[in-house]
């Protein structure tokens, strides 16, 4: 064998060394250019082939060549690796905690009692996630207050009193007050009006929270439960708009092949209304017990912000315009984990809730 032969089958046992000690992928840049490069040691072996005899030149150029393509695809490999870890640490890096213990000062470390270390209720994950989710979607995260005056939860939402609508949400009274005017949420739907009576415009926000109702806990219902609403106020909204940001959290959620449809329903606080589907998560979109076969999930309701609603709060119809969403997040944990009854929510067997 000749020595460059010999030299080509080093460089490649070296070279592939070097290659797999790069950490990251600014160390991986150079090792790749020290080993592969123009001015690499390999580059130089084809130099000294003009010394050679023509059988020598064949064995030597044939050693160089391999030796040239296995460093190649190596290096291909390991790039591909580093880009992916540099991806997902970006996404840790940048996962923002909106939780209050983050922000919290650092205390001393509790005791550690020895057993496991626990972890969110499905309920409180959910939230997050979806919380996660629009604020990667350019969202604001707002909360309003559990007990309400009837003014923010019916009145100023297009509900006058004595209105019908008022029966599709049957509602706990608190003894505080005139009587009947303070009550506990039976929606989130109320933190719309905080919002939009605080004059901050534009909005694009989202507002999780507990809710409650006069509702005896079944295998779909719990008297309290939680939801997120969703508004969005601005000038030029349409619901197109609408549309699309339910469409685009509808993948951005629930992944991709997942979609949503819009179908005509009644809210007195928003015209027109929709009730919106997604692709049901447990059949994706095939048919199943869960969907009644139709592949899709009822997830929540939607619409354009009544006219009425804007006056009630004072900002201009004629201006602005806007689209608000609302949906259970009890509801979407259930479907999520194909829970046949919500009441395992509540029940707080550590054998249940550790599985998620
Ligand atoms: N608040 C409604 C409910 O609890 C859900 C809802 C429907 C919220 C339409 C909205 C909306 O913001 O536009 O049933």
């Amino acid at each position: 064998m000749t020595d460059i032969a010999t030299t080509a089958r080093n460089l490649l046992d070296a070279g592939l060394g070097r290659l797999a000690s790069a950490d990251d992928l600014e160390s991986f840049e150079v090792i790749q250019r020290d080993v592969l490069g123009k001015k690499s040691a390999l580059a130089a072996l084809n130099t000294h082939l003009r010394d050679l005899t023509p059988e020598q030149r064949r064995e030597a150029g044939e050693a160089i060549k391999a030796t040239r393509d296995t460093l190649t695809e190596e290096s291909a490999r390991i790039r591909a690796l580093l880009v992916e870890r540099h991806r997902r640490e970006q996404l840790a890096a940048e996962r923002m905690d909106l939780s209050e213990l983050a922000a919290a000062p650092a205390g001393p470390p509790l005791a550690w009692s020895g057993r496991g270390a626990g972890h969110s209720h499905l309920v409180t994950s959910t939230r997050d996630e979806l919380e996660d989710t629009f604020v990667a979607m350019g969202f604001t995260v707002a909360e309003g207050p559990e007990a309400e005056t009837d003014w923010y939860n019916f009145e100023a939402l297009n509900m006058p009193p004595d209105h019908p609508a008022r029966g599709m949400w049957d509602t706990l009274y608190l003894r505080l007050g005139q009587p009947g005017q303070v009550l506990l949420r039976t929606h989130t739907s109320p933190v719309q009006v905080h919002l939009m009576e605080s004059g901050m415009l534009p909005i694009y926000a989202v507002m999780p929270g507990r809710c409650y109702r006069r509702d005896t806990p079944d295998a779909r219902h719990l008297p309290v439960f939680h939801q997120i609403e969703g508004l969005v106020v601005d000038r030029g909204i349409t619901f197109g708009d609408l549309a699309g940001v339910i469409e685009a959290f509808t993948g951005a959620f629930f992944g991709p092949g997942m979609h949503s449809r819009l179908r005509p329903s009644f809210f007195p606080f928003t015209e027109p209304s929709a009730e919106f589907e997604v692709t049901c998560p447990i059949c994706a979109g095939g048919g199943c017990r869960t969907c009644s076969n139709s592949g899709w999930i009822e997830l929540g309701g939607c619409g354009m912000v009544d006219p009425n609603v804007f006056r009630a709060v004072g900002i201009d119809p004629e201006e602005y315009s806007g689209f608000a969403f609302g949906f259970g997040i009890d509801r979407l944990a259930q479907v999520r984990a194909s829970l046949s009854d919500m009441r395992a929510l509540l029940d707080n067997d550590v054998r249940f809730l550790s599985q998620f």
